[in-house]
């Protein structure tokens, strides 16, 4: 029997070019996608573009272009991204499509049928940046003008006719369910956040716009458009081809095991979104984590402070596996964290080029010298070389639960650490010296090392797939053995079996470069 995992990212704006911030949660999504595959589930992973609402709008007015044209062109440059970043996503989902179109409006319909939904008139402060409505308290003076204080984005004065949900009833509902789901708001300290925001008393929410026309239509009343956050929340639904609750992506995927999103949505996403599936009768996502920002030297990154990594450029003059595994180790999932050139080469240097790549590099290039390029064979291990392959294998639990709470940063520093381990185990069981000596142990060590080879680079693979990829076909391990199974065997290898070759892994960068 199959275990479904269904993992989704936020769907991004199309409203300028994809930033490191997007390329961040999406890779932080891919890995976690990719090692549950490894581990055996059948995953969806989803992806895609969010692209109603005013500030879209306003962007394409800018750009003088109809919204859909002004959305295929950057929706086709957040799909290209998920090349670039190597992501494994297997849908990408537009709000523009027919698909998602079916979905809202049966959550509409669910939530007219519950009662939750009525008409009144809407006075009070928006931000059409972050298409949100803010409070009296949650916004503050500066430069002259109204900004959040939370995102510090403009907001404008809005009064307009508008439909609104009954978020006020669910409150008591809302705070029973965080209680009893202890892990459904991740991290804690964001948890916490959330819990005083609800205590505090929930307000309906306003769930129409009548202001503007770019957007999906209320079913009864064609003068307003579904508020773009009811209206973005929902495609986590539509791709699993609700409201067919019959269809077997539904019923294999939902509720969904995890939204990644940043810190700045969660509102949206533990507050809003619990309390529209409850009316509209069906069942909560998992979990709901929320990381926090990358900061670019310590600053959050922006255009007029002059910051701005771009992943594309990254990518260009570094590769996409030395971005992703530089991303997943340096930021701790749950905080802020900050990113710089100068880190970015450091860590390829130290964790990619001199430890992992240098381990493949020096065992593959010795074993082509010394062994015809072929598999040694494994005999008579020693104490050394038994505990070598045990911590590994005896930490694979551990490291399946760091996954499981996001723990990224722990999960990779425990793997950098195997490498570092393995490097000195070469360096220390010297099997050069053993050559004509005794060649039945060095064959016994290189065996070893490279079983570990093999171990650590299964475990590296859903945050460095391309070169871990590079690394297992050197050594004529097939896709479906790429698996945390295999982990678990003893004996994979076949003695004589020929590497093949292997090019250059990670190149060193220079620090003037
Ligand atoms: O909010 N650091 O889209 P968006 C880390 N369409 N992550 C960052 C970041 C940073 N500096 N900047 C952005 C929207 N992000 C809505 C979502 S979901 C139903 C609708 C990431 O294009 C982070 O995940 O503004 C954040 O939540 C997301 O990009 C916002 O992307
Ligand atoms: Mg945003």
């Amino acid at each position: 029997m199959f275990k479904n995992f269904y993992i989704t990212t936020p769907i991004y704006y199309p409203s300028g070019k994809p930033h490191m911030g997007h390329a961040y949660s999406s890779i932080v999504a891919d890995v976690l996608a990719r090692f549950k595959r490894l581990e055996g589930y059948n995953v969806l992973f989803l992806t895609g573009t969010d692209e109603h609402g005013q500030k879209i709008q306003k962007e394409a007015e800018k750009n003088n272009k109809e919204p859909k044209i002004f959305c295929d062109d950057i929706s086709e440059t957040f799909r290209k991204l998920t090349k670039t970043l190597n992501l494994s996503n297997d849908d990408f989902i537009r709000t523009t499509e027919s698909r998602h179109l079916k979905s809202v409006n049966e959550i509409w319909n669910r939530l007219i049928n519950s009662g939750d939904i009525y008409l009144d008139k809407y006075s009070g402060w928006y931000s059409v940046s972050d298409e949100a409505y803010y409070d009296e308290e949650e916004i503050e003076e500066k430069d002259g003008n109204k900004v959040s204080k939370t995102s510090g984005s403009i907001v404008e004065w809005v009064e307009e006719e508008s439909y609104f949900f009954k978020l006020s009833k669910f409150q008591k509902r809302l705070l029973d369910y965080y209680q009893k789901n202890e892990d459904f708001i991740l991290p804690r300290s964001r948890k916490n956040e959330v819990v005083k925001f609800v205590e505090k008393g929930l307000k309906d929410l306003s769930i129409s716009r009548t202001s503007f026309s770019w957007g999906i239509p209320v079913p009864e009343n064609k003068k307003h458009v579904i508020y773009v956050w009811l209206d973005a929340l929902t495609n986590y639904l539509s791709a699993l081809n609700f409201p067919n609750i019959d269809d077997k992506k539904y019923k294999s995927f939902w509720p969904a095991d995890i939204h990644i999103i940043g810190k700045d949505i969660l509102r949206f996403h533990a507050v809003y979104w619990p309390a529209f599936l409850f009316a509209a009768k069906l069942p909560l996502p998992k979990r709901v984590y929320g990381h926090g920002w990358i900061l670019s030297d310590d600053k959050k990154m922006s255009k007029s402070l002059g910051n701005i990594l771009d992943p594309i450029e990254v990518i260009k003059d570094f590769g996409i596996d030395q971005l992703r595994y530089y991303l997943i180790k340096e930021v701790s999932l749950g905080n802020d964290g900050s990113i710089s050139m100068q880190n970015l080469k450091n860590c390829i240097n130290n964790d990619l080029a001199n430890n992992y790549g240098n381990l493949c590099q020096r065992v593959f290039s010795f074993i082509k010298k010394n062994c015809s390029n072929k598999i040694p064979k494994k005999n008579n291990l020693k104490d050394a070389d038994i505990k070598l392959i045990k911590n590994l294998k005896d930490k694979v639990p551990e490291l399946i639960d760091k996954i499981n709470n996001q723990n990224l940063n722990e999960y990779i520093k425990t793997i950098v650490n195997f490498s570092f381990e393995a490097n000195k185990y070469f360096n220390d069981s010297e099997p050069w010296a053993l050559k004509t000596k005794n060649p039945e142990r060095m064959n016994a060590i290189l065996h070893t090392i490279l079983e570990q080879i093999k171990n650590i680079s299964i475990l590296l693979n859903p945050i460095i797939p391309i070169s871990t990829k590079k690394v297992l076909d050197t050594i004529n391990l097939s896709d479906k053995d790429i698996s945390i199974e295999n982990i678990k065997k003893d004996d994979f290898f076949d003695y004589n079996l020929e590497l093949k070759n292997l090019d250059i892994l990670f190149k060193k960068i220079d620090n003037d470069n």
